[in-house]
């Protein structure tokens, strides 16, 4: 990918009356396009994790779960059990390390062809519009898998609390992923994601004086399997595509935002969605958000899944999760485009 200016420090630059051209998306001016959900669509399903484990409701839970994997590809997810304590940390760990100055911060900087570590991804051509954003990449699981040298020091509470937060996710998105298999009736697909790929993207998105004509997120599905998303703070942004309209999320106090990645369209055969969705920015506030994403194993093949193919020819080709991530780090991050090179 290429060199990205820092948006944070630019955005509280005394030049940041005058949006470069780069950001600016001639598409938002059609505002038509995005409903509230007092326009009929409603809101985001509401799954409840502790409903899951509970010998009496898990089977209701779970056709909620599967209905809004199918129809949604996005949930909320409440009484998911990760402790107030360990989500608190990791926000306040967070926000000290964007409020590091721009030198400290890039210590921590992405190699030249990685991802990993403080800057920005997905850029891979120079007339490519920019996100209004700056995002710092870890990988969490598996635990040889880490890369130190990219995580801060400071704040010295950083270590430990990503450490338990990821933690904490990896078991939410067990008990997500073992249930999504069970309602797609594949005996072994948690086997597929057992001491799982996790990574961990902090966005930071600055006030914007253009807010209305930027995009802090270009629209995209999620290239990995689930993605567990938390709000850092309450301003939101989010917008997920239903139906071909914008749909704005709001945020239930305390719950996750949950959403199925391409990668799971791809080993259902299409039956539970990956949908686009995008962040707008703020005149006023900047907005943090947290995003944790699971992979299968590194050796778990990326295709419809043989049980998918019992009744209906496969949509997607069979790839190798290497191959798979070769090709995601050679797209740009736009629209389902990975998804469409996938399909058959
Ligand atoms: C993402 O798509 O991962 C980011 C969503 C957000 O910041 O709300
Ligand atoms: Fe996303």
């Amino acid at each position: 990918s290429l060199p990205v200016p820092n948006v944070q420090s630019f955005a509280s630059s005394k030049d940041c009356t005058e949006i470069p051209e780069k950001y600016i998306r001639p598409e938002l001016n059609d505002s038509t396009l995005v409903l509230n959900a007092a326009d009929g669509q409603g809101d985001i399903p509401v799954i409840d994790l502790s409903r899951l484990h509970h010998p009496q409701h898990s089977e209701d839970e779970m056709l909620k779960l599967s209905l809004a994997c199918e129809h949604w590809g996005f949930f909320q997810l409440i009484n998911h059990g990760v402790p107030n304590e360990v989500i608190e940390k990791m926000k306040i760990a967070m926000g000290e390390f964007f409020q590091l100055p721009l030198e400290a911060k890039k210590a921590y900087g992405q190699p030249p062809d990685s991802v990993e570590g403080y800057g920005q991804a997905f850029v891979v051509s120079e007339d490519q519009k920019l996100d209004w954003a700056d995002m710092y990449i870890l990988s969490t699981n598996p635990v040889h898998g880490r890369n130190l040298k990219l995580w801060p020091t400071n704040p010295p509470t950083f270590k430990e609390a990503l450490e338990q937060y990821s933690l904490e996710l990896r078991k939410v998105s067990h008990v997500l992923l073992d249930s999504i298999g069970k309602s797609l009736k594949i005996d072994e697909f948690i086997c597929l994601f057992e001491d799982c790929l996790q990574s961990v993207r902090m966005n930071y998105y600055p006030p914007c004086p253009q807010a209305s004509k930027v995009l802090g997120l270009s629209p995209h599905s999620d290239a990995g399997a689930l993605t567990i998303l938390l709000q850092v703070s309450e301003v939101q942004g989010l917008q997920i595509k239903k139906n071909g309209v914008w749909l704005p999320v709001k945020p239930l106090p305390g719950a996750f935002i949950v959403n199925i990645g391409d990668i799971i369209e791809i080993m259902s055969n299409g039956k539970y969605k990956s949908i686009e969705h995008r962040v707008m920015v703020n005149t006023e506030q900047e907005r943090m958000s947290i995003a944790t994403i699971h992979n299968p194993r590194f050796d778990a093949k990326v295709g419809p899944l043989p049980e998918t193919l019992e009744k209906s020819e496969p949509y997607y080709k069979t790839i190798s999760h290497h191959e798979y991530i070769r090709m995601l780090f050679s797209s740009k991050l736009e629209g389902k485009n990975l998804l469409d090179r996938m399909k058959l």
